[in-house]
């Protein structure tokens, strides 16, 4: 596994979202990143609805008045702690999380063992 940094930290707008892509086992998978302040949260860029990306152009994803990252192909809502699927059609579903640090300003995925 490439031991590469994701993304600067300053290039995801606080309370916002960016794009980027890991190599998760062999596979390079593209991911969604959620900032809040210094924390980072990612998941696969893969909605269990219907298996598309949820961002409408590259690296625009939509949110929700109340906070909820919006799928751009159907508007299934995932609440952005746990990922889960809250509204629309894969409701109780949830992304697939994927463990990340910041670390030097800049945003790792965190390597298992
Ligand atoms: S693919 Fe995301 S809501 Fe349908």
């Amino acid at each position: 596994m490439t031991n590469a940094a994701l993304i600067h930290l300053d290039r995801i707008p606080d309370g916002g979202f960016a794009d980027a892509a890991a190599d998760l086992h062999g596979d390079m998978e593209p991911l969604v990143l959620y900032r809040d302040g210094n924390d980072v949260r990612a998941w696969v860029n893969v909605c269990p609805h219907a298996g598309r990306q949820l961002n409408w152009a590259p690296g625009e994803f939509l949110k929700s008045k109340d906070g909820m990252l919006v799928c751009a192909a159907h508007g299934a809502s995932f609440e952005l702690q746990s990922g889960e699927c809250v509204a629309g059609p894969c409701r109780g579903e949830s992304l697939r999380s994927v463990e990340v640090e910041v670390r030097d300003g800049a945003v790792w995925v965190r390597t298992a063992g």
